[in-house]
């Protein structure tokens, strides 16, 4: 492709635990384009903090971090990922509810934001991006070809997270991540700079009782029907 000439790029956004993640690597998969899992960037800028000891309200110490890790995504080479920052295996804490958590705190500040813009950006090149987050559709990619709001029920999404956290070893109480689901729904809705919400051109996805392969057909079915493949 010539320099300057379009990247496609598909944006899948919506709450915690409605199976962006999956779709979005399955879709990324797929086309064989590149993926940006944003929600890893904002992990990546907590889990940093707290390992490196940057007061838990201290913005600027965060937004300086988002600002200089150096990331690493790639694969465990049997089909799982592996993420490194600055040259630390995190693989598996980036995941945890804990890191989670402290992720949407850290990103609803503005400097975080603002320090993760033109690295997300980055991530666009040919031949297109899958890119799953929050805004991507909204403030990251507003000129994205295709962007799908992924949505399901809360009930779901709780249940998704609590298998997801089994299969990867690590320990899960159902009751508390519905919880912690509703907690993160409303601070990741509430926050005054870039709020979760579908972008007025995103096709709604409700995938309460979809499996995997429905969502992802779907998704393909939508860039199909507009010509970005065929
Ligand atoms: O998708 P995830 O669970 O990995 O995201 C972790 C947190 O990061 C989520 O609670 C909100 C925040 N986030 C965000 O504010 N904007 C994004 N584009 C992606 C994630």
């Amino acid at each position: 492709m010539e320099a300057g000439s379009h990247v496609p790029v598909v944006t899948i956004d919506g709450p915690s635990g409605s199976g962006k993640g999956t779709i979005s690597r399955e879709v990324a998969r797929h086309l064989g384009w590149h993926l940006l899992d944003s929600g890893a960037l904002y992990r990546l800028v907590a889990l940093l903090g707290s390992l490196r000891g940057v007061p838990p309200e201290d913005v600027a110490g965060h937004a300086a971090l988002a600002r200089a890790m150096d990331v690493e995504f790639g694969g465990n080479g049997q089909g799982g990922e592996r993420i490194r920052v600055d040259g630390a295996d995190v693989t598996r804490d980036v995941r945890s509810e804990t890191t989670g958590q402290g992720a949407s705190r850290v990103a609803a500040w503005p400097a975080v934001r603002d320090a993760l813009l033109e690295r997300q950006r980055a991530f666009a090149r040919a031949p297109g991006l899958v890119a799953d987050g929050r805004d991507m559709g909204t403030v990251i990619f507003p000129a994205a070809d295709l962007k799908i709001f992924l949505t399901a029920s809360a009930e779901e999404r709780a249940l998704r997270r609590y298998k997801q956290l089994k299969e990867k070893g690590s320990g899960a109480n159902l009751a508390a991540l519905s919880r912690e689901i509703a907690e993160r729904d409303r601070r990741d809705s509430t926050r005054a700079v870039a709020p979760l919400a579908p972008a007025p051109d995103a096709r709604i996805v409700d995938s309460t009782g979809m499996s995997i392969v429905q969502v992802v057909a779907s998704v393909l079915a939508a860039g199909r029907a507009q010509g970005l493949w065929s």
